[in-house]
C-alpha cells in the first residue's frame, strides 16, 4: 500500500503542473479522486486491511491526501490565471503614453457651427444661448403656434412629467409644461425679452424631437437660428443675408430661392432651398436647408415691442443638414457614433 501510494503520488506530481486546459485538469483530478479514481481506489481498500495495521495506513493515506491536494489546488489557479490573462490580452502599461499622439480634431457639426457664427459676427450679430428643457410658452405660445398645431403633439415632442418625485411626495413642478425643445426658435423669445432692440442673434444649438432615427433623421439634432430685429427691415435684407451666409459657407456659386410657406411667428414666411451643384454628392438642383420670414406682429406682442415701430426677419435651419451638403455626407448617424475614423478626416 504504502508503495502504491508514493508511486500514486510521484505520478500526481509530474502530470498535475504539465495540464494545460481546464477540461484536461477535470479529466486528471477525475482519475485520481472522483469516485473511480485511483486514489479512491486505494482508500476502499482500506476495509480490507487487518485491524491492526489500520492506524498506519490510515496515517499514510492521510498523507498522501495531503499531498495530493495542494497539487490539484496549484495546478487549478495556475490554470485560472492563464484564463485571466487570456481574456485581458496582451499586458497593457497604462502609464505610458498614448500611440496616438495626434492632436484631435474638432467635430464637423462644430466646425459649421463656428463657421456659420464667425460669418454672422461680421455682418453684426452675436451669439445668444437658450436652455434645451423648455416651457410650451417660450417653444410654442408666445411664437404664436396654436393650441392644436401639431409640432405640440407628444408624438413630435418630448414632453417632461410634470410631477417630480421627492421620496414619497409627488410635486407638481409647475404650471407649465417642460419639454425638450423642438427648436431653436425659443431663444428669439427669450432674448426679446431680456433687452430692447436693435437686436441681431445667432443662436446655435441642441434640439429634440420624436423622430425614427434613419439615414436622415435623428431625434436629437441641431440647428441654427437667426433674429434681427430694427427699423424698418426688410425680405430683401432677409434674403441679402441668407445669400451671403451661404455663398460665406459653401462657395460664391450657391444660390438661394424662397417657397411660401407657413409658420405662425413669420408673416410672410418662405421655406428656403439651397442650389450648390458644385458640392460632392449634391445631385439635385434644389435643396431644402430651412424656414424663414418676417417677425408676425404677434410675436413682437407677446415680448411687449411696438409692432408699428420694429420690423424684423428671423430663420432657422439645421446645422447637420449643412454640414451633410459640405462635406459630403450621406448618413446623420455618423455625426453621432464618434468613430475616430470619420470624426479625423474634418480637421
Ligand atoms: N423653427 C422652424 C423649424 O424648426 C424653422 C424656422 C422657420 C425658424 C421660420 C425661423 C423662422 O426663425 O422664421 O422648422
Amino acid at each position: 500500500m504504502e508503495s502504491q501510494l508514493s508511486a500514486l503520488l510521484a505520478k500526481a506530481q509530474a502530470e498535475f503542473p504539465t495540464l494545460a486546459t481546464r477540461p484536461d485538469f477535470e479529466a486528471a483530478k477525475a482519475r485520481y479522486v472522483g469516485p473511480n479514481g485511483e486514489f479512491t481506489a486505494l482508500m476502499k481498500q482500506m476495509g480490507s486491511v487487518p485491524k491492526e495495521q489500520r492506524p498506519a495506513i490510515g496515517k499514510l493515506i492521510n498523507e498522501a491526501k495531503g499531498k495530493l491536494q495542494p497539487l490539484l489546488d496549484a495546478a487549478l489557479a495556475r490554470l485560472e490565471q492563464a484564463e485571466l490573462a487570456a481574456q485581458l490580452g496582451p499586458a497593457v502599461d497604462p502609464t505610458l503614453p498614448s500611440p496616438d499622439i495626434g492632436p484631435g480634431t474638432f467635430h464637423p457639426l462644430t466646425l459649421v457651427r463656428e463657421e456659420m457664427c464667425s460669418i454672422l459676427r461680421k455682418v453684426g450679430f452675436v451669439v445668444a444661448d437658450g436652455p434645451e428643457v423648455e416651457t410650451e410658452y417660450y417653444c410654442f405660445d408666445a411664437l404664436n403656434t396654436p393650441a392644436d398645431h401639431p409640432a405640440r403633439d407628444a408624438q413630435d415632442t418630448f414632453y417632461l412629467p410634470d410631477t417630480v418625485r421627492f421620496g414619497n411626495v409627488s410635486k407638481k413642478t409647475a404650471e407649465e409644461k417642460y419639454l425638450l425643445r423642438t427648436h431653436t426658435s425659443s431663444v428669439q423669445i427669450r432674448t426679446m425679452l431680456k433687452g430692447q432692440p436693435p437686436i441681431r442673434i445667432v443662436s446655435p444649438g441642441r434640439v429634440y424631437r420624436r423622430d425614427t432615427s434613419d439615414a436622415t433623421h435623428s431625434a436629437n439634432f441641431h440647428q441654427l437660428e437667426c433674429l434681427y430685429v430694427d427699423k424698418n427691415v426688410t425680405v430683401r435684407d432677409l434674403k441679402a443675408l441668407l445669400d451671403y451666409i451661404f455663398a460665406s459657407l459653401l462657395g460664391k456659386d450657391t444660390k438661394t430661392r424662397f417657397r411660401p410657406h407657413y409658420f405662425g411667428y413669420t408673416e410672410p414666411s418662405f421655406e428656403v432651398d439651397l442650389s450648390a451643384k458644385h458640392l460632392p454628392k449634391v445631385n439635385k438642383e434644389w435643396i431644402e436647408i430651412g424656414g424663414c420670414g418676417m417677425v408676425d406682429p404677434t410675436v413682437f406682442d407677446a415680448v411687449g415691442y411696438d409692432s408699428t415701430v420694429w420690423s424684423g426677419y428671423a430663420f432657422g435651419m439645421g446645422i447637420e443638414r449643412l454640414a451633410m451638403l459640405l462635406y459630403g455626407i450621406d448618413d446623420i448617424r455618423y455625426f453621432y457614433q464618434n468613430d475616430a475614423r470619420f470624426l479625423k478626416q474634418f480637421a
